[in-house]
């Protein structure tokens, strides 16, 4: 079965419930700018979003770009350095447009407020933010989180995207990694 694989221990959001919520998530957006004149722009935080972004836009069902950001703040390590550093730049301006910033998951918080920050400076019409995780406990600064994939309890998640030390993003579900592979 696919919790005792990769030394996960425990499944959080299985491949099912996946496939359930990005299919939700896709259906909100896409109602959400179906209702206005939109000139929609997804913005991809890398690395963590990209498998997140390839299958959500894929259900939304209107005219959209997609572009990268790359930013990190977690190193190889378990905890947010609250030191967000930006390590490429969108490559496309988004001054008048509807931007929407695409994350695999809010922790902290501090990754999202800095980008947040950082393009609302450029004058978008709009930007609303999208994750597929979310840990409440976490949160040390306050992000209004648009469209909210699921709640996580505060323990330390990989795959669907998310990596320990770069490894485990091309788990298909999201797991608990085993404490003593955390500890080597
Ligand atoms: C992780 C994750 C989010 C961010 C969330 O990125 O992908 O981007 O941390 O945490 P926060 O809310 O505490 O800021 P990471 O820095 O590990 O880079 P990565 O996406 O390349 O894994
Ligand atoms: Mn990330
Ligand atoms: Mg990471």
């Amino acid at each position: 079965s696919e919790n005792v694989e990769n030394g996960i221990v425990k499944v959080l959001v299985t491949r099912e419930e996946v496939e359930k919520t990005v299919k939700r998530l896709g259906s909100e957006i896409t109602r959400y700018y179906d209702e206005k004149e939109t000139d929609l722009l997804l913005v991809g935080l890398l690395r963590g979003s990209f498998v997140f972004l390839a299958d959500l836009v894929r259900e939304i069902k209107l005219p959209l770009m997609v572009d990268f950001m790359s930013l990190s703040s977690y190193g190889d390590g378990t905890v947010s350095s609250g030191d967000v550093k930006v390590v490429m730049d969108l490559d496309t301006s988004i001054e008048g447009r509807d931007v929407l910033i695409v994350e695999d998951i809010v922790d902290t918080g501090n990754t999202f407020s800095k980008v947040i920050r950082m393009l609302k400076n450029r004058k978008p019409r709009s930007l609303k933010v999208c994750t597929f995780l979310n840990k409440p406990e976490c949160r040390i600064v306050d992000v209004k989180i648009d469209f909210c994939g699921v709640d996580i309890p505060n323990e330390f998640a990989v795959g669907y995207g998310l990596d320990y030390a770069q490894k485990y993003r091309n788990l298909p579900y999201v797991g608990v990694l085993d404490p003593e592979i955390l500890e080597e």
